[in-house]
């Protein structure tokens, strides 16, 4: 993408507007191929905080010293999320992309041990059952991105025990994807995989691309969208249902689930509360609602609770 089209909000919006619009993966990945350079700048002035928060929700969770943890970043693109674990004390990062380019500006960054260029949905990650102390996939879980039918393949890297940090947007147009995606996640903790200790709501993901986005009466609030950030602890002992088992995980379809999953199991130890982005203001109003509740829509600004930790 040219340098001199980076920059003014107006083209940005555009610019990722359609990219929002791109159904198909490998169409997805040619652009963001394209985007690379320009990520970081575009990105910022979107004022996308994902990165961030998924990384708060991890370290407030996270159980021992982050120096000596191992994490993977799925779907790292440039970086961004190990720039946030490292500010953290988390130093041992792999990341995988389906992107080149992408992984060109991470490679930049300086801060992987490792970096594969994977294409999830269609190979599994390159590493061993049981690898990493902690798996974040942060941006990624959405229409022609990373398919639902992925989830499994996070769960079987993860250490017995580890952490998975998973986020997706809320807006309008990625409702149906997000329904998917917890049907998916509630299936594996019915199967005894793995268990919610987070789901946050979070009202100002990025701006909207479009007013369609900013649904009134939503959680969205003053143009930006919604998102959410899930966490999750693998069992110790994993007992996944035969249905579940994550062979060949890129080919498995999302399994819808009865409503008594999760979602109504998860009680309120204590709430987070993450600091809003650079140049927003922590909203007044903001309460802690049931955790239960991942629509993403409601009056309240950002709450959630962790279990166990
Ligand atoms: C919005 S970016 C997020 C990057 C980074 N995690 C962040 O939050 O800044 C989405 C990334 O997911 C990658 N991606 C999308 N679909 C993918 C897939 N099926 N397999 C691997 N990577 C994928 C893209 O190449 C891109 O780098």
């Amino acid at each position: 993408m040219a340098q001199e089209e980076a920059g003014s909000l107006p083209e940005v919006l555009a610019r990722v507007g359609a990219a929002h619009g791109i159904p198909d993966l490998a169409q997805k990945l040619h652009f963001y191929d394209r985007w690379a350079p320009d990520y970081d700048q575009d990105v910022a002035t979107l004022q996308y905080c994902a990165p961030r928060l998924a990384v708060d929700c991890l370290t407030q969770a996270f159980p021992g010293p982050p120096h000596s943890a191992l994490i993977l970043d799925v779907a790292c693109g440039t970086g961004l999320v190990a720039a946030e674990l490292q500010a953290r004390g988390f130093l041992q990062l792999h990341g995988v992309d389906g992107s080149p380019e992408m992984l060109k500006q991470a490679r930049a960054r300086g801060l992987y041990q490792r970096l594969s260029l994977c294409t999830l949905g269609q190979e599994p990650l390159p590493s061993p059952e049981g690898t990493f102390d902690a798996v974040l996939i942060v941006g990624a879980l959405s229409d022609g991105q990373v398919p639902c039918s992925a989830i499994p393949e996070l769960l079987r890297v993860t250490k017995p025990g580890g952490l998975v940090c998973l986020t997706t947007r809320t807006n309008s147009s990625n409702l149906q994807y997000k329904e998917a995606l917890e049907a998916t996640l509630d299936s594996l903790e019915q199967a005894g995989a793995w268990e919610c200790l987070v789901a946050l709501p979070v009202d100002r993901w990025e701006l909207a691309t479009s007013e369609l986005e900013v649904v009134p009466g939503t959680s969205a609030k003053d143009g930006f969208i919604s998102g959410i950030i899930y966490l999750y602890r693998k069992q110790k002992a994993t007992q996944v249902e035969e249905n579940m088992k994550p062979e060949p995980p890129w080919n498995m379809q999302c399994t819808v689930v009865s409503e008594q999953g999760p979602k109504a199991k998860a009680k309120s130890k204590r709430l987070l509360r993450p600091k809003p982005c650079p140049g927003q203001l922590p909203d007044p109003n903001s309460e802690p609602r049931d955790p239960s509740d991942r629509s993403g829509a409601g009056p309240h600004s950002i709450s959630s609770s962790i279990k166990g930790s």
